[in-house]
């Protein structure tokens, strides 16, 4: 049966439009019309071999045309397929891209736009530190080949990320202690070390000079600073505290994760120009749940301009009864977030419950329990400049969630935070919010948050005319 439909469509399809397409031309060309031939182009009228020889060419050549676009149009309706069924989702988001559609520079860049909002912002003097200490994401284990290294800026300083050709990830400071060069941009990875591209020193990961070309002696000055690194849960976290102390706690592991019984289902990236508090603050707004992220996902994250009543049939309910700090570990704090899409008002589709960890600052674990299956969304924030942050979530979960149902969960939970962006890029942190009883989770979640603060944590100061400062 099914070895018969591609000859069917030749037959009843692809021939009878060549057909016609073929007398169009021949028609175009000035030969005979289609009174001329019968179906097998038996000659009816009087008209030259010649003719009957171009018509058949004819159409044999717009036969083959078809046949070529046919094929064509299957590629690429099986590549979409494919990248659907099989290629996880990755979205990025970067800065410019999402909020500043409303603004009156319209004739500028969404960039310059961008720029100009950072540089205009209302920052008061109570803004709390910018880089709290603990762990924080610099890439995703599948960024970082064995044998590659990557310059990341983060946290006001600069990163050489490399992995050793067995496979260990390490974090060196980017400039080099002998002349300043960049171990990141032209370094080369050397068995388990990373060698300067200017003069060849090279570096253990722990920041050991073991070579230096030139000279038969290593003097013990010669080493850089190592990060505290860890690759877990599918990524590669630096620690950083402002007095240069060692890690303080470790991040979990999740177990599905490591041991493969969650697979990876792709990732979703934005950048955002706020503080680093507004972002989880966010999960002790309850308020901001049943406003801002009402509205069906379809209406996109610009609610002002993209709202569309056409989705009012659903809704997204969302409910969070937070629990607090975890026993003994006064690092990690819980709480429980339902989720459900409430469509006509009756029905209750799409139901998430999520048990939420937040772990120090910059990390944040959604496990969730669907009708589809068990995963977790792995959520890490990183301030790559003081006011310009890395918010990214990555899906890992059970077989029964296939690819492209985590592309539709990565989606939609991709404009839930596209409208909170809009919010953030355009916002000032306000350290006394005028709240109300029903916000009182704000204030507890504020002084939670604190104990990532000590003394010397960097602040934000204004770029002063000489040049110093942020
Ligand atoms: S600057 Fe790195 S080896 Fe000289
Ligand atoms: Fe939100």
């Amino acid at each position: 049966m099914i070895s018969r439909i591609p000859r069917l469509l030749f037959e009843n399809i692809l021939v009878p439009v060549a057909d016609v397409l073929t007398k169009s031309v021949s028609n175009f060309a000035g030969h005979k019309s289609d009174q001329s031939y019968n179906s097998n182009a038996t000659r009816v009228s009087t008209i030259s071999d010649e003719e009957i020889e171009f018509y058949l060419n004819l159409k044999s050549a717009v036969l083959l045309l078809c046949l070529a676009l046919c094929i064509a149009g299957f590629s690429v309706l099986m590549y979409f397929l494919y990248v659907l069924v099989f290629v996880p989702y990755n979205r990025v988001k970067r800065l410019g891209s999402i909020g500043y559609q409303n603004h009156e520079e319209g004739h500028l860049s969404k960039k310059d736009i961008a720029n100009l909002v950072r540089r205009r912002r209302k920052v008061g003097d109570d803004l709390p530190p910018v880089f709290p200490n603990g762990w924080f994401r610099l890439v995703d284990s599948q960024q970082l080949e064995p044998g590659q290294v990557k310059q990341v800026t983060a946290l006001g300083e600069h990163f050489a990320v490399f992995r050793s050709k067995s496979g260990k990830a390490s974090i060196l400071d980017a400039y080099c202690p002998h002349m300043g060069g960049n171990l990141a941009v032209g370094g080369i990875v050397k068995n388990d070390c990373l060698e300067c591209p200017f003069h060849g020193w090279r570096f253990d990961g722990d920041g050991k000079c073991v070579a230096i070309p030139y000279s038969e002696k290593i003097p013990t000055f010669a080493k850089t600073k190592s990060w505290p690194c860890r690759e877990v849960n599918k990524a590669i976290f630096v620690w950083f505290h402002c007095d240069g102390k060692e890690p303080e706690w470790e991040i979990p592991d999740i177990s599905e994760i490591s041991t493969g019984k969650f697979t990876y289902k792709g990732r979703v990236e934005h950048h955002a120009n706020t503080h680093i508090q507004d972002v989880p603050e966010n999960g002790s707004d309850l308020a901001h749940l049943s406003h801002l992220h009402v509205p069906h996902a379809m209406s996109g994250a610009n609610l002002s301009t993209q709202y569309s009543s056409w989705w009012n049939f659903a809704e997204h309910i969302f409910k969070a009864q937070c629990i607090g700090p975890a026993d003994g570990e006064p690092h990690i704090s819980l709480f429980y977030l339902t989720h459900y899409l409430h469509v006509f008002k009756r029905f209750k589709l799409l139901s998430l419950n999520l048990n939420v960890y937040q772990i120090g600052p910059g990390i944040v674990h959604l496990h969730f329990d669907s009708p589809f299956g068990k995963g977790v969304f792995v959520q890490t924030l990183t301030p790559v400049e003081p006011l310009h942050l890395v918010l990214t979530h990555n899906l890992h979960a059970s077989w029964s969630i296939p690819v492209w149902l985590g592309r539709i969960f990565l989606y939609l939970e991709a404009i839930q935070v596209d409208r909170d962006v809009m919010i953030w890029n355009n916002k000032t942190f306000e350290p006394r919010p005028k709240l109300l009883k029903e916000d009182s989770l704000i204030a507890k979640y504020r002084r939670w948050y604190s104990q990532f603060y000590t003394e010397n944590s960097p602040r934000l100061t204004l770029k002063s005319e000489d040049g110093n400062g942020w």
